[in-house]
């Protein structure tokens, strides 16, 4: 990644009322809400960055989880109030790794202290929820950006780079499946599979970060028209969902979102005019993990485009890290952008409204009072609102975090950085 000084954090096109403390120069100043399962990503992830950033100070209701993320990673300011935590450690920059029904809450709460917020996944719970927060971003001059690190891998800014030499023609068709595996004992955690903790299943909450990458590959999709099922899971959300999406520059694709598939994968294929372009891998990938297959007679034309792209940054936390403290740098928008996190949430909601309502959403079509702006499920869901009682956990462990661990925190790409 470029750059690798970073002046002091703050706004975007406004004042900084919180934030702004870090000299030029000096490492930007982190404090991390929520020290559960993805916290550790994030402080492996800063602590790869080479003293760009350190973390100042941490915040859990959990106060024993609060002490452990602290002697594992240094923090020396322990609070089990985010109000606490903003006025005593006054922070350059928050990173909301909570559950994500906590963060318009606490985000609010930054942006009205003037503290930029990097938010994990899902941003927030519904449309509106995210527009509250965009009022917020506007009045306050702190930025606001989501945590989507697979757009950050150096296949992803090859692709982009392929497509801006025009080697490989128009896009015309693509996949894009999340086949994942939850077992029923992954829903005992308590916000988990809930509209109101949660919002949503494996659209919302899984297949979230591969169709945030086509999106951001692909540019402004037009129309949704979606399933969602649920199948086998002990969850108030869907399990499955399937949606045929179609895109402002004609290309068709199909996005798949599960939690039900015993062999895992995540797979995108764009297949342009003059070459199919595949990637392949579970929770992160390298440069490895992307194919390219040229269509007759444009052999060396696609070889040499992708060959010329940038290489050896995998996908991941660190990746997005470092792109934001650039931007910081530069005064620029850090990515992702609230308007960018907003294109991918309306799928969402387009996703669901389109499988409950059973008709084509066009984008733009979920505005101020429709159901599908204040929550995701709308008017409610096509099954019965409570799910199945969660069958004790047993001997056997709960698995992993959705997303990142085991296979990004022990990937030797993010330990060596
Ligand atoms: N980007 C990725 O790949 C990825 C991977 C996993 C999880 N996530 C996202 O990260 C977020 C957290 O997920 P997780 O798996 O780490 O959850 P988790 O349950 O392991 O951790 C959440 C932590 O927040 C704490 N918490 C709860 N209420 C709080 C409050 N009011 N103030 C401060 N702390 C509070 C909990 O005690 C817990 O320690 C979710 O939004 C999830 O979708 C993203």
């Amino acid at each position: 990644m470029p750059g690798s000084s970073t002046g002091g954090i703050g706004s975007v096109g406004g004042a900084a009322r919180g934030g702004g403390r870090s000299g030029p120069g000096a490492p930007v100043r982190v404090a991390i809400v929520g020290t559960g399962g993805i916290a550790a990503i994030h402080a492996q992830s800063l602590a790869a960055l080479g003293g760009r950033a350190e973390i100042v100070a941490a915040a859990d209701v959990d106060p024993e989880r609060l002490d452990a993320f602290c002697e594992r990673w240094g923090v020396p300011g322990r609070h089990t109030d985010l109000g606490a935590l903003l006025a005593g450690a006054r922070p350059d920059l928050v990173h909301l790794c909570t559950p994500p029904g906590l963060h318009k809450e606490q985000a609010l709460a930054c942006l009205a202290a003037g503290v930029p917020v990097l938010c994990e996944k899902p941003p927030t719970l519904s449309l509106a929820d995210l527009d509250e927060i965009a009022a917020a971003e506007r009045a306050g001059g702190a930025f606001f950006a989501t945590v989507f690190q697979h757009r950050f891998g150096s296949g992803a800014a090859r692709l982009r780079a392929a497509m801006a030499s025009g080697a490989l023609g128009r896009p015309l068709v693509a996949v894009c499946h999340t086949l994942w595996y939850r077992p029923d004992a992954y829903f005992a955690v308590p916000w988990r599979g809930r509209w109101e903790t949660e919002g949503g299943g494996p659209t919302m909450g899984h297949g979230i970060h591969q169709f945030d990458l086509l999106l951001a590959v692909l540019g402004e999709w037009r129309e949704v028209t979606a399933v969602a099922a649920r199948l086998a899971r002990p969850t108030a959300a869907e399990d499955v969902s399937c949606a045929i999406a179609a895109f402002d520059g004609g290309t068709v694709a199909t996005v798949v979102n599960s939690l039900l598939s015993p062999r895992e994968t995540s797979y995108l294929r764009f297949d342009f005019e003059h070459a199919t372009v595949e990637l392949e891998h579970l929770y992160g990938y390298g440069d490895a993990d992307w194919r390219v297959h040229p269509a007759p007679g444009h052999e060396d034309a696609v070889a040499a485009a992708w060959e010329a792209g940038p290489s050896g940054q995998p996908s991941g936390h660190s990746a997005q890290f470092a792109a934001v403290l650039d931007a910081v740098a530069a005064g620029t928008a850090p990515p992702v952008t609230l308007a960018e996190a907003r294109r991918t949430l309306e799928f969402v909601a387009a996703t669901y409204a389109s499988a409950f309502e059973g008709r084509p959403v066009a984008r733009g079509a979920i505005g101020e009072g429709d159901p599908y702006h204040r929550r995701m499920q709308g008017p409610g869901t096509p099954w019965p609102a409570d799910p199945e009682p969660v069958p004790s956990a047993g001997p056997e462990p709960l698995p992993p975090a959705e997303s990142v661990p085991p296979a990004e925190s022990a990937s030797p790409e993010e330990t060596s950085r």
